[in-house]
């Protein structure tokens, strides 16, 4: 090729791909398309035969490579520049306010803001799976897990499939190091929908936006990735150079917006104890009109000077600190009681429910820790129960509904024999335990064992 035909092609390669880098921008980072489907598939396809036919000019970070051809064979550990801490919980008013005091007011006596209200930008609790992205001299390097917060594992090529994640920076002057920080998610519809084709086409369920997104990332294969309706929002950074560091959380947002990172829109700047209360009350009544899964909120100290002179404790910083939303609870009905014969023979009662969608995933079972329970709570056969589950711990009936109980509700006795092997039960004097008296003639207790 003639020098000047290639120039022509080079710079024909270039506008083509940061077209589509804009149209991708507007479309999945400002929600506001500026293209049809049909304009955006008209340039790509324009695109991929280019670089097809000039191989020497298709580079790593085109939107036509998003999707990586090739599995990758394992994931490789990455240690991360600075470790990705995790965040101190408040799960009250009170532990709130205790924590502002430990970690934010005493150790600023000494300074001029202690006495004032101080600024906290307060930003809603994603529910979904942290990561870190690397961009050098404004290219899209490296995309890792959070793992266990020194090393990570390298899912640069399932990263890139997101499509509101740059492969480039907007502006003249990017970073020579920037890493950002932020939470891949998938929105609540898109989850719902997935679940629903995946229903159909008897294929296996997510059990609730947060696994999704961290399954669909720790995906070999980015084909898979890129078919999962994923989506980010970018809360922070790590190490950084070339780069002057803005003064406050909320310029620093602002700063990576122009970057082209996503970013969420609904964080505030609130001040003190009282505002960080009313941002808590204003987000929980919105909780479920939002299009993301939450957990609660997260309020980080918005100037950078007081922030480093707060510090970090060995596992989380300082300066934020997450209020989480009590735990969920939705009502069902107990289909029946059963028991489940442990290592030591010991039997639990297993209450049966009609599945419901609680606190992030579908219930069916509850236990009832011991048969004395099932008197302690008046739990019986029919009964409308209220269900917990908080985050990730163990669903839990917290509460037996009397004034729904239908008039054949039926009581549940422990057993007088084992449900597996059908040898006599047996409670000890004083013990709150029904065992079963089989010993290793009992297959439940033999297999546990
Ligand atoms: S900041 C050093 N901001 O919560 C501070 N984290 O327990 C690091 N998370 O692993 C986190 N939304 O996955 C921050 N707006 C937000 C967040 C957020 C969700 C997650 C994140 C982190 C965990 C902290």
């Amino acid at each position: 090729m003639a020098p000047k035909n290639e120039k022509v092609v080079f710079l024909k390669l270039e506008k083509l791909r940061e077209t589509i880098e804009q149209y991708n921008f507007a479309y999945y980072v400002l929600d506001d398309p500026v293209a049809s489907d049909s304009e955006y598939d008209r340039l790509m396809r324009q695109l991929e035969a280019l670089e097809e036919k000039y191989p020497n000019f298709s580079v790593l970070n085109s939107p036509s490579q998003r999707v990586g051809v090739r599995p990758i064979r394992e994931f490789k550990e990455v240690r991360h520049g600075l470790p990705m801490l995790s965040l101190e919980n408040a799960l009250s008013k009170t532990e709130l306010a205790n924590w502002l005091d430990r970690r934010v007011k005493r150790p600023l006596k000494a300074v001029e803001v202690a006495g004032t209200d101080i600024d906290f930008a307060a930003e809603p609790k994603l529910d979904g799976a942290a990561v870190s992205v690397r961009y050098e001299k404004g290219l899209l390097v490296l995309g890792c897990t959070r793992g266990d917060g020194n090393i990570g594992e390298d899912i640069t090529h399932n990263i890139r499939t997101i499509r509101a994640v740059p492969l480039r920076l907007k502006g003249r002057h990017p970073p020579s190091v920037l890493e950002v920080r932020g939470e891949v998610f998938m929105p609540k519809a898109n989850f719902m929908e997935y679940n629903a084709q995946a229903l159909e086409k008897d294929e296996k369920l997510f059990v609730n936006p947060r696994n999704a997104a961290a399954g669909s990332l720790r995906q070999l294969d980015p084909r898979l990735t890129a078919q999962r309706p994923l989506d980010i929002f970018f809360y922070g950074i790590g190490d950084v150079s070339g780069w002057n560091t803005p003064d406050s959380h909320s310029e620093l947002l602002k700063k990576l917006r122009d970057f082209g990172l996503k970013t969420c829109h609904d964080s505030k700047i609130v001040k003190g104890l009282q505002g960080c209360l009313d941002y808590y009350s204003s987000i929980s009544k919105k909780r479920d009109d939002l299009p993301y899964e939450i957990d609660g909120v997260v309020y980080k100290v918005d100037s950078l000077r007081i922030q480093s002179e707060l510090g970090l404790s060995r596992r989380h910083p300082n300066w934020a600190v997450a209020h989480k939303f009590p735990p969920q609870e939705e009502i069902t009905i107990v289909k029946s009681i059963e028991f489940q014969v442990g290592r030591t023979g010991a039997l639990t009662p297993v209450a049966r429910l009609h599945p419901v969608f609680v606190g992030g995933v579908t219930v069916s079972n509850a236990t009832l820790h011991n048969v004395d329970e099932l008197k302690r709570i008046d739990i019986r056969v029919g009964d409308s129960v209220i269900i917990s589950r908080a985050g990730d711990v163990i669903p839990k009936i917290v509460k037996v509904l009397r004034e729904r109980r239908p008039k054949n509700a039926s009581i549940v006795d422990a057993p007088r024999s084992c449900p597996i092997c059908s040898s006599d039960t047996i409670r000890a004097e004083g013990e709150t335990v029904v065992r079963c008296g089989g010993g290793l003639i009992c297959l439940a207790q033999l297999k546990e064992r």
